[in-house]
């Protein structure tokens, strides 16, 4: 469980980063002779890039992949020197920041190719280039019809020394059910577009496919670098499965605003859905939709709290839900911290608000916001 909360924080996530080196030197051993692209993407999925990425980088992690150039060049700006490939921009993006900056920029169509070229003319700079083929998953990357006229156009700019081919990568639709036919079907048309690039003499340093749920069980899919995200975080990519012995990086918690005694028969919060069975004591949780914690689930969770999981009462509003302490045997006082999600022994784990939402793990991590103060403990010495 996370420590105590900084001063004036009401409500915080904080980020375990021993965690984080924990998860890369597990995915590290899952990915055998392949090297370890973490993935930021979204601030390193809500719990901050950049120190993640250090963190990442400290515990053998070998590049770092986002969407953006802008988050690309943030990474950059932090002093951080390992390649970094952004995957996911407008034709328009600021190409020319990218290739300034040493950034591997992936490239989904000749549009974009011509963009990223057309950019490094313009600062008479080598831009370092990556091409993202569509091998199934009908998202982003080349479409099979353009390939050739993209490798064609690519294989001009090389010779022009316009542009450098770093690598080319895939990304896989149905990772999260290894036994699913579709994942040998990607396999073998990301060989083909390899092949491909070979008959226009056109050789890329790496080649890479997997993501998390890929690395941990279908090592055949590694080829020379794979690319976890949600693993690094230490949540598990496959439901269903073990957890790999993944830890969860981030808890989620608020301190308690106020305790206060309800007579029974009376109502709690908006609408008063939650009417007192008993005289009962309440606690005052001050995060609500605006931080992250979703209305829908109101009347439906529960916190960590006192040494003992504590049911939400009535509906959560936009700043602060309440929770029922019985008869507050715990003695619960205001400031006491209460984990909404978290790692530890007894606390909900992102996996079940998921599961209350209807959604994935990945989403629930993305939720905390606005307010919510982020706080790192556990950093490598
Ligand atoms: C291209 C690409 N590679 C890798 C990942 C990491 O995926 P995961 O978080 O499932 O490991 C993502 C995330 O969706 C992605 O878009």
């Amino acid at each position: 469980m996370a420590g105590s909360l900084a001063v004036n924080a009401q409500v915080e996530t904080v980020i375990d980063l021993e965690a984080i080196a924990h998860n890369v030197r597990i995915l590290r051993a899952h990915a055998g002779d392949a090297a370890v692209m973490v993935v930021l993407k979204a601030d390193g999925y809500n719990h901050g890039a950049v120190e993640v990425a250090r963190t990442a980088l400290a515990a053998g992690a070998a590049e770092l992949g986002v969407t953006t150039v802008a988050e690309a060049v943030r990474l950059r700006a932090a002093g951080i020197t390992a390649p970094i490939l952004c995957w996911l921009n407008n034709s328009d993006a600021d190409y020319a920041a990218a290739v300034a900056a040493d950034i591997e920029i992936g490239v989904p169509s000749e549009d974009h190719l011509r963009a990223v070229a057309a950019a490094a003319r313009g600062i008479r700079r080598t831009a370092i280039v990556t091409l993202k083929v569509d091998t199934g998953l009908n998202r982003n990357g080349i479409a099979p019809d353009e390939y050739p006229r993209v490798l064609a156009t690519l294989r001009s700019l090389v010779d022009e020394g316009v542009v450098r081919l770093r690598a080319i990568f895939s990304h896989l639709a149905h990772a999260d059910e290894p036994e699913h036919p579709f994942l040998d079907v990607q396999r073998d048309r990301f060989i083909e577009a390899i092949a491909a690039a070979k008959e226009y003499g056109l050789e890329p340093e790496l080649t890479h496919l997997a993501n998390s749920a890929a690395t941990l069980t279908r090592p055949d899919l590694a080829f020379d670098m794979v690319r976890p995200g949600i693993a690094v975080y230490g949540l598990s990519p496959v439901p269903g499965l073990p957890d790999f012995g993944l830890r969860p990086a981030m808890t989620f918690q608020a301190r308690v605003a106020l305790v206060k005694r309800v007579a029974a028969g009376e109502g709690v919060s908006y609408g008063h859905q939650w009417l007192a069975p008993r005289d009962t004591t309440v606690a005052l949780i001050p995060a609500g939709y605006a931080d992250g914690v979703f209305r829908t689930m109101s009347g439906r969770f529960e916190v960590w709290l006192g040494g003992a999981r504590r049911p939400n009462i009535g509906r959560v509003c936009m700043d602060q839900f309440v929770v029922d302490l019985g008869d507050n045997a715990a003695g619960v006082v205001e400031g006491d911290t209460a984990v909404l999600f978290g790692g530890g022994a007894g606390e909900p784990g992102a996996q079940d608000w998921a599961d209350l939402l209807d959604t994935i793990h990945y989403e629930v991590v993305c939720a905390p916001k606005g307010r919510v103060v982020r706080r790192y403990v556990g950093e490598p010495a």
